[in-house]
């Protein structure tokens, strides 16, 4: 904990799509600022963005960026955090990167404050790295079942929102809906081809015909609960959702669940609503209903029809908030405010 009672804090892609709710994070919760430096490309250099009431101007993001700043928030992207990590961390900030960039290194811990908080006090490169965003809401909704009942398989399928590609990729699917609605031909900016009224998968390669994202959700889940016989096997999909992103999790244990128990332990979790009714026809949790919102909503929790003792359930969560933002923000609060 430190002594200070308000900390300079660098953004590194204030404009972006997380950057920008970063802004927001910090300022709905009255994150103890006292001085707020936001950093984006030479592109944006000049321009402003609300906050608290006011603007701040962005400035391009340099070597010298870090100088004086406690805390150094990156969403960037992962070459600009490979770059510029190392050097705020060495100018005396503590770095929390959104990016890829560091995640699965051995000597950064990878953080989801309601799961393993305790790993962000051991970081000798300065640098904690906030989870892919698909991982943590699963993470915090499984975290409870897993400290009962220790889980020995993860099936997955995700439901991803445009959000999660950034600003423009946002972009490139209100301008295809648009073009469609109006009988016209899209011109896709961002994505591999249609994504209004169409589902794909839009992330690069990875090993055995499995992409980045999925192979994230194996390898980042297995380091975050510190248990590398974890199995997870992972399909992710991006839909045309602007924002939020929705998870159908199926759970197999070392012992036998219920739905029941599951409800039971899910009641009250840290950073977990549960949705109690497992039918409810449009009341389970959706992204409209979680965008704007900081918890993970977990929902359809139900005994496996196929496969007795496992569960299977319905998580959604803000991948701009939880999944990203907020995370980043929760972290630095319990490590200098809380
Ligand atoms: P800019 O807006 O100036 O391009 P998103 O994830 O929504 O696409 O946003 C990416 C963020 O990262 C933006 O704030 C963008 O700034 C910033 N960014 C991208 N490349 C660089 C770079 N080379 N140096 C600094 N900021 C960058």
């Amino acid at each position: 904990m430190s002594t200070k009672k308000s900390f300079v804090v660098a953004v590194a892609g204030a404009t972006g799509a997380v950057g920008r709710e970063m802004l927001r994070t910090l300022e709905q919760r009255d994150f103890p600022v006292s001085r707020l430096v936001a950093l984006a490309s030479k592109r944006s250099a000049g321009t402003k963005l609300p906050w608290k009431g006011g603007d701040v101007t962005i400035e391009e993001l340099g070597p010298k960026s870090f100088e004086g700043v406690d805390i150094a928030l990156f969403s960037a992207g992962a070459s600009v955090s490979r770059e510029y990590g190392p050097i705020a961390a060495k100018s005396g900030a503590v770095v929390i990167d959104n990016s890829s960039a560091w995640r699965m290194d051995p000597e950064v811990p990878l953080v989801v404050p309601e799961v393993n908080m305790a790993a962000a006090e051991k970081r000798p490169k300065g640098i904690i790295a906030n989870p892919n965003c698909s991982t943590i809401q699963m993470v915090v909704a499984l975290k409870p079942l897993h400290d009962a009942a220790r889980i020995k398989h993860i099936v997955v399928s995700t439901y991803q929102a445009t959000s999660g590609k950034g600003h423009a990729a946002v972009e490139d699917l209100l301008a295809q809906t648009r073009a469609l609605v109006e009988g016209k031909k899209i011109e896709p900016s961002v994505f591999p081809g249609q994504i209004a009224f169409n589902v794909m998968s839009d992330w690069k390669a990875g090993e055995n015909g499995y992409s980045e994202e999925e192979l994230k959700m194996v390898n980042e889940t297995r380091k975050i609960m510190g248990d590398d016989t974890i199995a997870v096997s992972p399909t992710t999909v991006r839909v045309p959702v602007v924002n939020g992103h929705s998870e159908a999790v199926h759970v197999q244990f070392h012992r036998a669940m219920t739905a029941e128990e599951a409800k039971n332990l899910l009641r009250g979790a840290d950073g977990v609503v549960l949705m109690e009714d497992a039918y409810a026809p449009g009341k389970h949790p959706q992204p409209v209903l979680a965008t704007g919102t900081d918890p993970v909503y977990v929902g359809r929790v139900r005994d496996d029809v196929g496969v007795k003792g496992a569960i299977n359930l319905f998580v959604v969560s803000d991948n701009l908030r939880k999944g990203a933002a907020l995370n980043a923000v929760q972290i630095a609060e319990r490590l200098f405010v809380k």
